[in-house]
């Protein structure tokens, strides 16, 4: 914790280095919303040319894990709205009965033919994975869309995390993702066996990371490794299941406001909160909006604020780009500058420890 009165010295501070993702975000949002509302004024022209087809949702189903509350009730909500059948999956029968209740109940055209259901499942667990995707079936699903959103982070310092928290960090983060994702593939593979892989119908897995995923730091010792672990599992998986006809998105979301949220204020250590900056988090329906509008647009490495983007760009790899060229030069600018953004973190993190 950074004692009051210290001098600051003149080198900017971690914080201000990373804050002006916080003094941009709202210039991004207000620049996202003009470019929303720019892109419907020009809907013809541009959804012609740029959003087209590269995601389909009208009369599709989607399989929404991590659904009870936060950004996959809200995915679920829009997509419906755009005429796609949602199956809400998470642990919590009740609040999962209450978002499908809901959801049916959202003013739709008379054309309108997608429905809302839900199907408990703890998905950690691959044996309940197995049995969701006999399930879903069983009831006339098939999902064209696979969205692994459960995930939560408990924010502490290293010393403070107990072994629980460890094993809840593993268990949602990264087993509920890849545990869906393959038994899912497995229950397809046995039920297209007489079908050639390029023939399956086109399916999208979009898993869910977060910019800590690529940008780790003190306080996500529970969840940034499982994020990455989730970014690395979508480029494999892009690779393996594209002969099946799978596209496969990945998400990297900053912060937006949700219940998980909202639970990891409580928990967050001092120097995290210094290091993240101090504005307010973006709406779970902004971050699905942005989600759906980029997924619409092609993009399968998504970022959900200006700051998400500039990270993305310290670690392009073999990942999908955005404005590729663009993302070479301030990945380079960012390599020149990382030294000392390194440096003033680990200087306000020394200050913090007492
Ligand atoms: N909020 C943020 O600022 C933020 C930032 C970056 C990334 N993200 C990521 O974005 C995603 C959504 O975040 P959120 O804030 O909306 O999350 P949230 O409010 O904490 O909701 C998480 C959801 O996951 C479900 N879940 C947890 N464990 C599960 C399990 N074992 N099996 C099935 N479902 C399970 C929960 O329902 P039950 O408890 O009923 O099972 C809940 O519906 C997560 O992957 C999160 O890590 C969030």
């Amino acid at each position: 914790m950074q004692s009051k009165g210290m001098p600051r010295a003149s080198v900017p501070t971690s914080t201000q280095i990373l804050q002006f993702k916080y003094h941009n975000r709202n210039r991004h949002n207000l620049h996202n919303q003009n470019l929303n509302h720019k892109a419907s004024a020009d809907s013809s022209k541009f959804a012609m040319w740029f959003s087209k087809s590269n995601f389909e949702v009208k009369g599709k189903t989607a399989i929404i894990v991590g659904a009870s509350q936060g950004l996959g009730v809200e995915l679920a909500k829009q997509l419906y709205l755009q005429n796609c059948t949602v199956i809400l999956v998470a642990r919590t029968t009740k609040k999962l009965e209450f978002h499908a209740d809901q959801i049916s109940q959202l003013t739709v055209p008379s054309t309108h033919t997608a429905k809302a259901t839900y199907f408990t499942c703890d998905a950690a667990s691959y044996g309940n994975c197995e049995e969701l995707w006999k399930n879903v079936a069983a009831g006339g699903y098939e999902p064209d869309i696979i969205m692994c959103c459960a995930g939560s982070s408990v924010p502490k310092l290293f010393a403070d995390l107990t072994a629980a928290d460890l094993q809840l960090g593993m268990d949602v983060n990264y087993k509920t993702a890849i545990n869906v994702v393959h038994a899912g593939f497995k229950h397809m593979m046995a039920v297209n066996h007489q079908i050639r892989p390029q023939e399956w119908t086109k399916r999208n897995v979009v898993l869910f990371s977060s910019v800590v995923g690529l940008f780790p730091f003190i306080g996500y010792a529970q969840y940034g490794p499982m994020k990455s672990a989730v970014d690395s599992l979508s480029l494999i998986l892009r690779q393996e299941l594209k002969p099946y006809n799978f596209r496969v998105s990945c998400v990297y979301p900053g912060n937006f406001l949700s219940e998980g949220y909202e639970e990891e204020q409580k928990t967050k250590p001092a120097i995290t909160r210094e290091i993240e900056g101090s504005s307010p988090a973006i709406s779970g329906e902004e971050c699905a909006s942005i989600v759906l509008d980029q997924l619409q647009k092609g993009y399968d490495s998504i970022t959900t604020d200006f700051i998400g983007w500039v990270l993305s760009c310290s670690v392009l790899g073999t990942r999908p780009r955005q404005w590729g060229l663009i993302q070479v030069v301030v990945g380079l600018i960012f390599s020149i500058i990382e030294p000392i953004v390194s440096w003033t973190i680990q200087r306000d993190i020394s200050k913090s420890v007492k």
